[in-house]
């Protein structure tokens, strides 16, 4: 019989974390258990850990780790360095990773106050995911909803139960979820992979759909509302999220079909006025031309591969976070 629920993302214990391997998902669960910081580095690179809140933590552990041993000040700044450059785009990296280096500063054991630092992170990620989930419910009014998400905000991506995910997996105790349409999310298919995994793990009716078939899903079917999760979240409301985000937006406009992103705070970047400011990490081309390591055409051909987009603010009907319901015009401060 199929496990319900029976997964986690990210442990820490006995001075080491485990983590679940992404790219093995949803045909095996398998974990790592590593007290290196390099292998967590790696890992967020190449997305065994992945989702903007889980880097985050993964990191703040990893910096931790680095000074496990000797509490050496000079390898805790290198472990810094290339944590912070695994990934550009989510804010909560370089949130996560500041907030232990500041929690360190002055102390007598470093490698005790960075651990009590992670741990905090840790711990404020699952209830903000808690906060999210009760603050999202009124988007869903009093009746069932048919609803449309994209990438993956479950448990895969955070600390706690996720964001966007959290939102509906909660709405759908309440009974206000008929379905969800889970986007497949190409190139890495992080939809069709992760997102189907959480719903099936916790028995919401699901259906993937190609990325390119929303528009048509939106006229034909029956869309009440779409959801997603960010990556960055500029002061003016404009949001990173992952590609095909925008072009979403976009139709949701056109369809008269409410577009919410849900969020924690540590997502939204107060030092970045506008959604042209921040870095969209482009990846390999090989994510491109070939598919599970299989090519799918010739692996010379061009190819331009941002990971993510940027929705502007005023396409997005509301930002929900763990303190409430944002609405247009946005001012994070
Ligand atoms: O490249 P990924 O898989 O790390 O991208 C993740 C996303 O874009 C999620 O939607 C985002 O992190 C928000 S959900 C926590």
């Amino acid at each position: 019989m199929r496990k319900l629920n029976s997964y986690f993302n990210i442990r820490f214990s006995d001075g080491k974390l485990t983590f679940i391997d992404q790219r093995k998902l949803p045909f095996s669960e398998e974990y790592i258990t590593t007290g290196d910081y390099k292998v967590i580095a790696e890992a967020i690179k190449n997305l065994a850990i992945r989702g903007a809140p889980a880097i985050g933590v993964a990191a703040a552990y990893g910096l931790a780790l680095s000074v496990q041993q000797d509490d050496d000040p000079g390898k805790f700044e290198d472990a810094f360095y290339t944590l912070i450059n695994t990934r550009p785009t989510a804010v909560n990296l370089s949130y996560a990773l500041k907030r232990v280096k500041k929690a360190c500063e002055n102390s007598t054991s470093i490698y005790q106050s960075a651990i009590a630092e992670a741990g905090k992170i840790f711990e404020e990620d699952v209830i903000m995911c808690d906060k999210m989930a009760e603050n999202g419910i009124v988007i869903f009014g009093d009746s069932p909803k048919t609803v449309l998400t994209h990438c993956n905000t479950g448990k895969l991506a955070v600390a706690g139960e996720g964001t966007a995910f959290a939102v509906i997996k909660f709405a759908f105790s309440k009974g206000l979820v008929n379905m969800v349409y889970a986007d497949e999310t190409r190139p890495l298919l992080q939809g069709s992979r992760l997102t189907a995994f959480e719903l099936s793990k916790n028995n919401i009716p699901f259906k993937i759909i190609n990325d390119s078939s929303a528009a048509w899903v939106m006229k034909n079917k029956k869309v009440d509302l779409v959801i997603t999760g960010a990556d960055r979240i500029a002061s003016n409301g404009d949001s990173a999220n992952k590609i095909g985000t925008y072009s979403l937006a976009i139709l949701c406009k056109h369809h008269n079909i409410p577009f919410y992103i849900a969020a924690p705070s540590s997502t939204i970047d107060i030092n970045t006025g506008t959604g042209k400011q921040i870095i969209i990490e482009e990846r390999d081309s090989s994510e491109i031309t070939s598919v599970s390591g299989k090519g799918v055409t010739l692996s010379e051909y061009e190819v331009f591969n941002p990971a993510f987009d940027v929705t502007p603010a005023q396409l997005i009907s509301g930002i929900i976070t763990e303190s409430g319901l944002f609405t247009f015009p946005y001012n994070f401060k």
